[in-house]
């Protein structure tokens, strides 16, 4: 039995000729300008912009150091439930099955994302936010995806108000219901 091997998509046996031949410096002065980028300037611009910006930003597994700052993060968007009690907040955060992700610039946090998941097939997400100064530099896709990656999961169920950006994003629409435990007749306050 014999195997033939391809090379730049042409059978090696077959190449007698070099598969580029050398290039002359007439072939050279025939070149165009360079080849222009197609994409229109505003949008080359941005995409220029958010590859610079995001070689600055890391993503990292949450630690009590971060907590401040993401607590700082969380209060700008007015979510109280997790800035009424650090400590709180601090176990909510680093509890079993949660993952934590936060995403720091200059040793700020800018981003954060908490998934909680079975580590297997069921992950959901509890909290995804961007300081505004760094929205739209695709941090939030970025999240998702190493969340999704350290939490374990074969999808992320997202509960959210902000459908039209997971719609964006290539989320399929499903329907839910939340029962509180007010609801289930439990005594307590749901966040407490
Ligand atoms: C939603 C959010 C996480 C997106 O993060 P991001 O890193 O800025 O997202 P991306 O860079 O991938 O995408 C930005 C794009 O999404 C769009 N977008 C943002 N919110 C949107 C919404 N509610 N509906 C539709 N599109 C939205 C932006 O207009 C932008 O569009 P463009 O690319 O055409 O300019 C961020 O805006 C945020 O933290 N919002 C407040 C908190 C929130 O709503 N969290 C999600 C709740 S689970």
């Amino acid at each position: 039995m014999s195997f033939t091997y391809l090379y730049a998509g042409v059978p090696v046996s077959d190449r007698n000729e070099p598969a580029h031949p050398a290039r002359s410096d007439r072939d050279i002065l025939k070149r165009g300008p360079p080849r222009k980028d197609p994409r229109p300037g505003r949008k080359r611009d941005r995409v220029r912009r958010a590859a610079r910006l995001m070689t600055v930003v890391s993503i990292k597994p949450y630690a009590q150091v971060h907590l401040d700052g993401l607590i700082a993060l969380v209060a700008a968007e007015g979510w109280t439930e997790y800035t009424e009690d650090a400590e709180r907040t601090h176990r909510a955060l680093s509890a079993q099955g949660v993952t934590t992700l936060v995403a720091l610039a200059d040793g700020r946090v800018v981003g954060a994302i908490q998934v909680q998941s079975d580590g297997v097939i069921q992950a959901h997400v509890s909290m995804l936010l961007i300081d505004p100064e760094w929205r739209g530099h695709r941090l939030g896709p970025r999240l998702l995806r190493d969340g999704l990656e350290h939490a374990g999961g074969l999808w992320l169920d997202i509960r959210t108000r902000t459908e039209g950006y997971y719609e964006r994003l290539g989320a399929s629409r499903s329907l839910g219901f939340r029962l509180t435990r007010e609801d289930l007749g439990l005594g307590g306050s749901a966040t407490g």
